[in-house]
C-alpha cells in the first residue's frame, strides 16, 4: 500500500509530532549546498528573506535548520536537563520526532536580534510572516495556545515549509495546524 504523504519522511507534507516518528527514525534529507535546509525550504527561505528586506522589516537569518538524529538527541537532553521533563519536552522534540530532522523546519530570527530566537515573536518581521508566510509556503508550526494539539508551546520562530499550495489552503480555511488540517490525532504527549 502506498503511504499517505503525511507519513513519508521526504514529503513536503510529512507530519512529525510526539505521536508520529520519522520513518526511518534516523532519516536524513538531501540538503542544499549553501544553507542547512532541504532545497525547497532553502529557496523559500531566501525568497522570504528578500521580501522582508524589501519591506524594511529586517534581515532574516537562520538560527537552526536541519538537525540530525544525533544533534536533536543532544538538544532534547539539554532542554530536559535544564527545564525538567515536561517543560523541556514542550520545547524540544525527542530524536526521530523533530521536524528539524526533515530539513523543512527553519528557526528564524533577524540580524538586529543577533539571530536569537527569544524575542522574535514581538518583531514586525514575525507579524508579517504570521500573516503572509503562506505566500512563500511557510506556516508557523507551533501557534499560540495550541499546545494541546501540537505538543509544543508557541514557537514564533519555528517555520515549517509545506509548499505554497498547502500553506495557502490552511490560511484560507483558517486551520492552523497540520494535525487539524489532515484530521490526525492531537499529539500533546508521546
Ligand atoms: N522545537 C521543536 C519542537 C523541535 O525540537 O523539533
Ligand atoms: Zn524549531
Amino acid at each position: 500500500m502506498r503511504l499517505h504523504p503525511t507519513a513519508k519522511a521526504e514529503s513536503l507534507w510529512v507530519v512529525v509530532n510526539k505521536k508520529r516518528r520519522l520513518n526511518p527514525v534516523a532519516y536524513g534529507p538531501v540538503l542544499h549546498s549553501k544553507i542547512n535546509l532541504a532545497p525547497p525550504a532553502a529557496s523559500a527561505f531566501w525568497a522570504l528573506k528578500a521580501e522582508l528586506q524589501r519591506r524594511g522589516l529586517g534581515t532574516l537569518c537562520l538560527n537552526s535548520g536541519y538537525r540530525s538524529y544525533g544533534s536533536q538527541k543532544s538538544i532534547h537532553s539539554a532542554r530536559v536537563a535544564a527545564l525538567g521533563k515536561v517543560a523541556g519536552e514542550n520545547l524540544a522534540a525527542r530524536p526521530g520526532h523533530s521536524e528539524h530532522q526533515t530539513g523543512l523546519a527553519a528557526d528564524v530570527s533577524i540580524t538586529s536580534l543577533e539571530c536569537r530566537i527569544g524575542n522574535f515573536g514581538s518583531t514586525d518581521a514575525y507579524k508579517w510572516i504570521a500573516a503572509n508566510g503562506h505566500k512563500y509556503g511557510f506556516i508557523v508550526r507551533y501557534p499560540w495556545k495550541l499546545t494541546d494539539v501540537t505538543g509544543y508551546v508557541w514557537e514564533p520562530w519555528h517555520l515549517r515549509f509545506v509548499g505554497k499550495e498547502l500553506a495557502t489552503e490552511m490560511k484560507n480555511r483558517k486551520i492552523k495546524t497540520l494535525e487539524q488540517f489532515f484530521s490526525l490525532p492531537s499529539a500533546p504527549s508521546y
